[in-house]
Parts: structure tokens; sequence; C-alpha cells
């Protein structure tokens, strides 16, 4: 990992103007201040990181909570604890993520009127977005520091700000072209990671809200990225899931040459890493060369998530997903005909405007052609200021709640027979975690991504083994460990 040494870092001096060096800077700044309050206190000062949304969001409070490391802060957990600093990493997805937002916002006022000194700290998607800021601004005002998406990486130097004395420290950037390398991040799993290697979205789904508030997309250097992740496997990482809003373009900004299957087959080189995942792809870039390169791959996941969001080819119009029903299911035939292990899973919104009963049993149709492994399944959401609010035709809430449930169970019959397909096989499983239910077990994941469950003890976190897969019980097996690989 990214090893910074702030003792050399020379802060007397003006701030530097280069990045990483400027937050190397604020980051020994502020760790002196913070090495003051805690002998002051008599305790080390703590720290608390709620993440909201996807695994870009995860991945982001991962350094965001590496930066805090740095400083002297010691992660605590919120609910058992009252943090010196909370920060709150956002998702605007669909607004329900925002209530949950404003709900524990209620929660933090009435903690922070027990603790003046507390701060709290808001960043990430929901931030983004103009009426939000002002609605925090002026309603919630006990909230210290407010950034977005697209500075994150200057947290220590937004923190002193505040330290120094500003009263409310916001920071907003609309967009940027800027990728900010080599700052400190703090892995939640010693043998797995997220690694970015593209940030952003250009596609414009005319639903969504995430162009607005990720900005335009920009895929981070091949060598940085294969850096990154030899320094992870070097730390112990085995497992890596490359991020990105939309991987199958990855590349197209780049002076260099790359595909993403180019790159996939460059990652597959790195000696010690095992498992290779990735998300998400967008149906419409996904190229037969990603088809070969899976299909020959010893390391690459058999799991591929690929978003549907509707079978009408009409909805997906008024969508703009740039595909219709006939070449989803052309690709999704292609995909399980050549990889015939793979596990497929994907995306479905229900009740986007307009969408007729007979939209919806397109819908369906393909859910029952494809037959996917799971599938996440999603109220639309109106989102302000993408074209999708501004239509006509919301559809009832009866009538989507109707047509959620019959897709839930359709989707839940094919997916707990699939899950049995492999009963009596041994699989590779990498272990994970001890079973949070039952001490004398372990949990683990197939290269599908299903979880299995089996006999072991902790000693085997991050490790391969190979288990015997007892009994299928709908969403995950219960196995048997016949033995460690860890020498392959
Ligand atoms: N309403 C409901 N679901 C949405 N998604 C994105 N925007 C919306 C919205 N406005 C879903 C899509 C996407 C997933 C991450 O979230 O299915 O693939
Ligand atoms: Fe949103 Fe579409 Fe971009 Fe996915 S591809 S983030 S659904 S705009």
């Amino acid at each position: 990992m990214i090893d910074i040494n702030l003792d050399t870092i020379d802060c007397s001096g003006e701030p530097p103007v280069r990045e990483p060096e400027r937050q190397y800077y604020y980051m020994a700044k502020c760790r002196e201040i913070v090495r003051k309050k805690t002998e002051e206190l008599g305790r080390p000062l703590t720290a608390s990181i709620r993440t909201f949304g996807c695994q870009m969001n995860a991945k982001d409070s991962e350094k965001l909570c590496g930066i805090l490391k740095q400083l002297g802060y010691r992660e605590v957990d919120e609910h058992y604890e009252t943090p010196d600093f909370v920060l709150y990493n956002t998702c605007t997805v669909r607004e329900n993520a925002n209530l949950k937002v404003y709900g524990h916002l209620g929660y933090l006022k009435k903690q922070k009127g027990r603790h003046p000194e507390m701060l709290i700290a808001l960043c990430g998607c929901m931030m983004q977005e103009k009426d939000v800021v002002e609605k925090i601004t002026t309603s919630y005002r006990f909230v210290d520091i407010i950034f977005g998406t697209h500075n994150i990486f200057k947290l220590a130097e937004l923190l002193y700000d505040r330290f120094t004395g500003k009263t409310t420290v916001t920071e907003i950037w609309e967009d940027t072209d800027q990728i900010v390398e080599e700052l400190p991040a703090e892995r939640k799993y010693t043998f797995k990671s997220g690694v970015n290697i593209m940030f952003g979205c250009n596609n414009f789904c005319s639903y969504c809200i995430v162009p607005y508030v990720r900005g335009r997309e920009r895929s981070r250097k091949p060598e940085d990225i294969l850096q990154e992740i030899r320094a992870l496997v070097a730390d112990g990482v085995v497992e890596i899931m490359l991020l990105g809003q939309n991987v199958n373009s990855y590349g197209k900004n780049l002076e260099e040459e790359i595909t993403f299957a180019g790159l996939l087959q460059r990652v597959e080189q790195i000696e010690g890493l095992k498992r290779i995942r990735f998300m998400t792809s967008h149906p419409k870039d996904l190229s037969d060369e990603l088809i070969q390169v899976m299909k020959e791959s010893k390391k690459i996941c058999r799991q591929l998530h690929l978003p549907l969001q509707s079978g009408s080819s009409r909805i997906l119009k008024i969508m703009n997903r740039q595909y219709d029903k006939e070449q989803y299911i052309r690709l999704a035939k292609r995909i399980q005909q050549e990889i015939p292990d793979i596990a497929l899973t994907t995306d479905i919104i229900v009740g986007f405007p307009g969408e007729t009963e007979e939209d919806f049993l397109e819908t369906l149709d393909v859910v029952r052609q494809v037959r996917f492994d799971s599938a996440y399944t999603f109220i639309y959401s109106k989102r302000t200021g993408t074209p999708a609010a501004k239509m006509e035709d919301q559809v009832p809430q009866e009538v989507i709640k109707d047509r959620f449930d019959r897709l839930l169970a359709e989707i839940q019959g094919i997916s707990s027979e699939l899950t049995g397909r492999d009963t009596g096989k041994i699989m590779e499983v990498l272990v994970e975690e001890e079973n949070s239910q039952d001490e004398t077990l372990v949990t683990g994941r197939l290269s599908n991504n299903i979880v299995v469950h089996f006999k072991g003890d902790k000693s085997l976190i991050g490790r391969m083994v190979k288990v015997h897969l007892d009994e299928s019980k709908g969403f995950y097996y219960m196995g048997t460990m016949t033995e460690s690989m860890d020498a392959e």
C-alpha cells in the first residue's frame, strides 16, 4: 500500500500547488492538530465513516478512511461510541438514498447537541446536487464540511480549513479531468479489494443521475492500475474487483490504445492474484474480445453483471440504453453458450414512466428466456434534472407494486433452481469470514459469487480451499472442505 511518511513532509512554508504533494502537506498539518487535541483530551480522537450506495462509494470510503488514519484518528463504530468526527459518504441514485441521509442527520443533530465538539462532514454523490447543498446549508447548519465526488482526495485540506477557523467548509466541483494517484487507503478486507479503473459515465440513460454527479468518463492509466494491484497482492490481496460505471468503455480517453479486455489480460498476468471480478458492464459496449478473454482466463470469475433495466424495446429506447430486447437476449445467450458455467446477474427497473402491462410482460419474458442467476430489482425513482423526470405518464404506485412482486417471484424461482445446479461438485471457495450465526462455520464464495458455508475456523479467512457442495439452500450452499489449495 502507499506508505507515506508524514514526518518527512516540510509543512512550515506555503502549501505545494501540485497533487498529491499538497494533500501530504495538509495531512501533516492536520496530524499536528489531531496530536495536540489527543494530548489535551488524554485519549485518541475517533472517527467513523458511514457509506451509502454502491461499490464505488465503498472504495471512496476506503480512501477517506486511509486519510483519516494518517491524521491520527482511530476508527470507531458510530453505533457504540460517539465519534469526534463523523463522515457520511452519500448516494443519490434513488430518492430513498437521500431520505436515509436526512433521517440520519436528524439523529446526528441530537448527538452534536450533547457533544458540541463533534465534527460532521458530508460528501459523495448527493452533495453534487445544488438543491441538496442549499437545503443542508440552510436547514442543517450544524454540518461542518461539505464536499462532492470529484474532490474526495482533499479531505485533509478541507478539515484543516475547518480546524483553523472556517465555520462551514463547502467545496463542490462541477466536474474534473483530474485523477489523483498515490493517496493512502485503508482496506476493509485484507484479502480482497476494489480497484477503480475509471470514473464517471457518459451514457446518460434517461432515468439516471449518475452522469450528473460523477461527471464525464475518465480512465486511469493501465500502468497505475497494474501497479496498484501488484502492491495489493504483495500486501495479501488475492481477489480484486475492477470498478467503473461502464467498464466496457475503459480506455476510450487514454493516449495508449487499450481496451477493457486488453487490460484484463494484463491484470491476469499478475502473479499471486487469484481472482478477478469487475462491474459494471453496459450491454451496448460488451465486445466479443471480452467474451473470449473471459472464456480463456483462469482468474476472471464466472460471474457477469449485465444490467437489463427493461425488456421492452420501446422502453429501452426511451431509456436511451442503445440496445433492444432481441440484442440483449442474443448477447446474453452468446455469453452463456461460450462460458456455460457463468452466472449472469442483472438490474431491472420497474415502473419507468409510460411502462404498460405489455412492456412489463416483455421484461418478464427476458427474465424467463435468459434465466438470470440473480437480479437487483428497483422501483423507478424520479431524479430531478434527468430527462425521465419530465416525462408524463408516471406509473401509479399500486401498479408498480404489483409488477414488482410478480417480477421478484419470477426471479427468485429461477435463481433458487440455478443455485442448486452444482450440488455434489467439489469447487474452489475463497474464505471470507467467520459465520455470523455459528462460529464453527466459515463463509466463502464460489467463482460465480454464490455463498458457501462449511465447517472451519478463522485461520482459513483469505485462503482458497476446495469444498464439496453438499446441499443447496436456495441462495447458498452448505458444504464440506476437502483440501486447502494455498500452495497452488
Ligand atoms: N430509479 C430506479 N433505479 C435506478 N437505477 C439507476 N437510476 C435509477 C432510478 N432513477 C438503477 C439501475 C442501475 C442501478 C445501479 O440502479 O438499475 O443499474
Ligand atoms: Fe446510470 Fe446508465 Fe451510466 Fe449506468 S450506464 S451509471 S445506468 S447513466
